[in-house]
C-alpha cells in the first residue's frame, strides 16, 4: 500500500473520532499550545473552534503540495500570511508543529503504528518545507 493510500485512510479514521468531547483538530491546537509558551502566546486569544475548521482546510493545501509539487492558491496565500511580513512564524516552529500532529495521530489512530505515522510525515512535510521557504520571501 502506498504512503499516500495509509494517510488517506488514517486521516479518514481520526476525523471520525472525538475524544474528552474533541475532535482530532480540537486536540492538536490543544496539543501544540501546551508545546511551547511561544506558541501560547502566538494564539493569544484566537478562537480554538475557528482555528481548527481552517486547519482541516487547510490539511487539503498541503497534500496538494505534496501530490503537486506545486502550491495551490490558498497554501501560497496561508504561506505569506505566516511569514515574517506578516505573522512572523519562526520557520523551527513548524517542526513542532508537525511532532504535535504526529502525537495527535498516535493519540487518535486506534491503527496507529509506525508506517501510519511515517506516511503522515511523508504527505505533509513538503508542503511544511514549502512554508518555511516562504519565511523569508
Ligand atoms: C503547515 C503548518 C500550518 C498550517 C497549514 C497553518 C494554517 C493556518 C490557517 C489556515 C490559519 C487561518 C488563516 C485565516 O484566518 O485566514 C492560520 C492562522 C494562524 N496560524 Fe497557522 N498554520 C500552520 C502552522 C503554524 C505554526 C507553526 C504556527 C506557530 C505558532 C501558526 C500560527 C498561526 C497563528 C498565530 C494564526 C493566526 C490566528 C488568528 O487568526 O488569530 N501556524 N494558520
Amino acid at each position: 500500500m502506498s504512503y499516500e493510500t495509509i494517510f488517506d485512510q488514517s486521516f479518514e479514521r481520526v476525523k471520525k473520532i472525538f475524544k474528552n468531547k474533541q475532535s482530532f483538530f480540537d486536540a492538536f491546537y490543544g496539543n501544540f499550545i501546551n508545546a511551547s509558551p511561544e506558541v501560547a502566546k502566538l494564539f493569544g486569544n484566537t478562537g480554538m473552534a475557528h482555528q481548527a475548521k481552517m486547519m482541516e482546510k487547510s490539511f487539503y493545501g498541503l497534500f496538494v503540495f505534496y501530490a503537486t509539487q506545486n502550491a495551490n492558491d490558498y497554501l501560497e496565500k496561508i504561506a505569506f500570511q505566516h511569514s515574517f511580513h506578516n505573522l512572523d512564524i519562526k520557520p523551527e516552529l513548524f517542526d513542532l508543529w508537525l511532532e504535535n500532529l504526529i502525537k495527535t495521530v498516535e493519540d487518535f489512530d486506534p491503527q496507529c503504528s509506525d508506517e501510519v505515522t511515517l506516511s503522515w510525515r511523508v504527505v505533509l512535510s513538503p508542503g511544511i518545507t514549502y512554508m518555511k521557504h516562504k519565511y523569508s520571501r
